[in-house]
């Protein structure tokens, strides 16, 4: 069994809506509630916990009493991502009774298209690695500039990927990880992944899905929306 890590915390100055993009309205149902349910419906998922901005903790908490009926937990987001996430381990030691071997598949609130087989590749990762994140192959060229002006160097595209979520982790190893960088350092990894292969760690790709979007700009709902309709 495993936890599943919601995280929630920012605002999306991108979308420029009043409302956090997680709370927007998704073809009838809110995002992040849309998000939650594809982690609530795996038989290997024994709870969800949500690091929510904490300016929408009220709001947050009346959702989840209208769509569940239990197994979804509410705590405080953070400064940054990877504050959230500390967040989300400490309440699941503090209150679930989580030790430091349980695995928490971290995931963006805003990825609503979150499927089971991205979840059961996660978990079996688990086995063989410390940590692992959704990735999917960059089928445009990257190219890399240091000034967004001028083209610095034209990476390979065979060895470019986009991340995506879940990044997948055992809570004891994040909070290792963690105590091993200086607060400087920890102010610029707001990635997992990132703090994991900055303490030498190999991070694992699972296959990720052109349909798990991160909903950024108002044109990423648009893509949403079709989707849906596709396939309702
Ligand atoms: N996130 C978080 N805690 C933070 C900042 C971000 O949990 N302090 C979460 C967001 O809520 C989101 C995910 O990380 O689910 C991915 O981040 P992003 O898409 O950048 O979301 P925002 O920070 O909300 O968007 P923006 O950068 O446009 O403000």
């Amino acid at each position: 069994m495993a936890l599943a890590g919601i995280v929630a915390g920012g605002i999306g100055s991108r979308m420029g809506t009043d409302m956090p993009k997680q709370f927007l309205d998704l073809c009838g149902e809110p995002v992040i509630i849309r998000t939650i349910k594809g982690f609530a419906s795996h038989k290997d998922v024994r709870s969800i916990i949500v690091g929510i901005n904490p300016d929408w903790y009220d709001y947050m908490d009346e959702l989840i009493k209208k769509y569940f009926n239990g197994g979804v937990y509410l705590t405080n987001g953070g400064y940054d991502r990877n504050d959230t996430i500390t967040n989300i381990i400490n309440y699941a030691e503090d209150r679930l009774n989580s030790g430091k071997d349980e695995i928490l598949l971290t995931h963006d609130a805003v990825r609503p298209f979150i499927n089971h087989r991205m979840i059961d590749d996660s978990i079996a990762a688990m086995e063989y690695c410390d940590i692992c994140t959704a990735a999917l192959p960059a089928t445009d060229t990257i190219i890399l500039s240091e000034d967004g002006k001028i083209v610095s160097d034209f990476p390979l595209r065979e060895k470019m990927f986009k991340v995506q979520t879940p990044q997948t982790f055992r809570l004891g190893e994040f909070k290792k990880m963690l105590v091993s960088v200086t607060q400087e350092e920890r102010r610029k990894i707001t990635d997992a992944c990132k703090l994991f292969y900055m303490n030498g760690k190999s991070v694992h790709i699972i296959a990720g899905e052109e349909t798990n979007i991160k909903l950024t700009y108002p044109s990423d709902f648009e893509t949403a929306t079709a989707f849906i309709r596709h396939n309702a």
